[in-house]
């Protein structure tokens, strides 16, 4: 029996987890996803070829890996497609994807609700990705989503008939464009023909691995701050990309759990609205962003960019169980002449060393900081930790001191191999 390692996102997303992925991937027989959708958008290098993936589990890079997308997953038909023609046309193989019967299917009405609801906030927009994913879960949990098995029954047409009738009830209430049945059931037979070949329960398939002593890592997307109970509600997703998603988007118990690796930046970065304690808002964040090269893998928009906030990752830690840290971007936050880390959060006065969710509380809190010095060199060509300039160790170790687990990947460039192993 093997255990299924997990990588998670420690904090509004963006962290990098493609680069671990990679890295860890490398070896691994099975790369699964267990949560989200397109919205999430994982970048990684190979041989100067650059990939993007929103939906599919990067792993399929490596040959032979088995690519599983599970249940939890919200699936955007239309953009798995080109997914994977993109990949073919890259000359990379993907008859070793397979898609969970019981995954939930983004239709286009989901992504014109995403549009209306957000236009409809006001001044307390989400800034979601506009992809269809809260709308898509919504529907999971009302019961009467559209799940991959159903494109396949008999009930589809009719399943179908009733979610647009009842979607083009509200777009009409709002005076909102409506959809038509006729053209989405087309185009979703026509899609559900080309994917019918990659659809199994992999629920069964996933055990029967971890029965065969398989190497199965899962690649979380989003983050703990965006989990929609323990992140900054209402300013995250609509899912868990927290451990416990990772379980009921994969049908894993608790025990087939190995490694947690939680990854971050040296720095932090949020896309869309919400609090954000470390934020700078200011020349410093403009710096980071430039120097980091901060704009959306997904939707291109320029990200906000602050401080690392350790007050938020030890939360991270705790709510996941994160074993191992991965830290992305070290070179790039020690081109800064000061790097700060937020170690607590001042309120009223009162300084606490407790991450919180209110909304409120989260917006009178001022970040307590401790300041180090940058450096002013290259460090990508390092691969050693004893090697790192004794400024880096030392940001280092306090983060590891802080937070109470070990850092044990450090990104000290974009590509596949910069990257010291400890
Ligand atoms: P990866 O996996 C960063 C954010 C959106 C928005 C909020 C809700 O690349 O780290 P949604 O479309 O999910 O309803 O939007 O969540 N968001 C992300 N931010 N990285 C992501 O994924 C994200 N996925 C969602 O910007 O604020
Ligand atoms: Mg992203």
């Amino acid at each position: 029996m093997s255990c299924v390692d997990v990588v998670l996102g420690s904090f509004y997303g963006d962290e990098g987890k493609g680069k671990i992925i990679d890295y860890l991937g490398g070896s691994a027989d099975v790369a699964l996803r267990a949560t989200g959708g397109n919205n999430a958008g994982h970048s990684i290098e190979v041989d100067g070829e650059k990939y993007v993936f929103h939906l599919i589990p990067s792993g399929i890079l490596n040959k032979g890996t088995l690519a599983i997308i599970g249940n939890g997953v919200v699936i955007d038909p239309k953009v798995l497609l080109e997914e994977i023609n993109s990949l073919k046309e890259k000359g990379k193989d993907v008859s070793n994807l397979r898609i969970s019967t019981k995954a939930h299917v983004i239709f286009p009405y989901h992504i014109e609700m995403d549009k209306l609801l957000e236009e409809n906030r006001g001044g307390k927009k989400i800034g979601t990705t506009v992809r269809g994913i809260g709308p898509c879960y919504c529907d999971k949990y009302e019961r009467s989503g559209i799940r991959v098995e159903d494109l396949y029954s008999d009930k589809f047409k009719d399943l179908l008939k009733r979610n647009v009738e009842a979607k083009n009830k509200i777009f009409t209430l709002y005076n909102y464009p409506l959809v038509s049945f006729e053209e989405i059931y087309k185009e979703y037979l026509e899609y559900a023909n080309i994917l019918k070949e990659y659809v199994c329960d992999t629920t069964t398939l996933i055990h029967k691995l971890i029965k065969e002593d398989k190497k199965i890592v899962c690649e979380g997307a989003q983050a703990t701050l965006l989990d929609i109970d323990f992140g900054s509600y209402p300013y995250v997703t609509s899912s868990n990309p927290t451990i416990g998603g990772i379980i009921t988007g994969s049908g894993l118990n608790a025990h087939n759990i190995g490694e947690v690796y939680g990854v971050m930046k040296a720095y932090s970065s949020r896309v869309g609205a919400g609090p954000y304690v470390t934020e700078q808002d200011n020349e410093i964040g403009d710096l980071i962003r430039e120097l980091g090269h901060e704009y959306g893998a997904t939707t291109k928009r320029p990200r906000r960019c602050g401080y690392l906030d350790l007050v938020a990752l030890r939360y991270a830690v705790l709510i996941n169980g994160i074993t191992a840290l991965c830290m992305n971007h070290l070179d790039t936050a020690l081109k800064l002449e000061t790097i700060k880390l937020c170690t607590g959060y001042k309120r009223n006065g009162i300084i606490t060393e407790d991450f919180t969710t209110n909304e409120e509380e989260l917006n009178e809190s001022e970040a307590v900081y401790e300041e180090f010095k940058g450096y002013d060199g290259d460090i990508s060509n390092i691969r050693k930790y004893e090697d790192l300039p004794e400024v880096a160790k030392k940001y280092i170790e306090r983060i590891e001191e802080f937070v109470g687990v070990p850092i044990k990947f450090i990104g000290v460039g974009a590509g596949r191999e910069e990257i010291i192993v400890r």
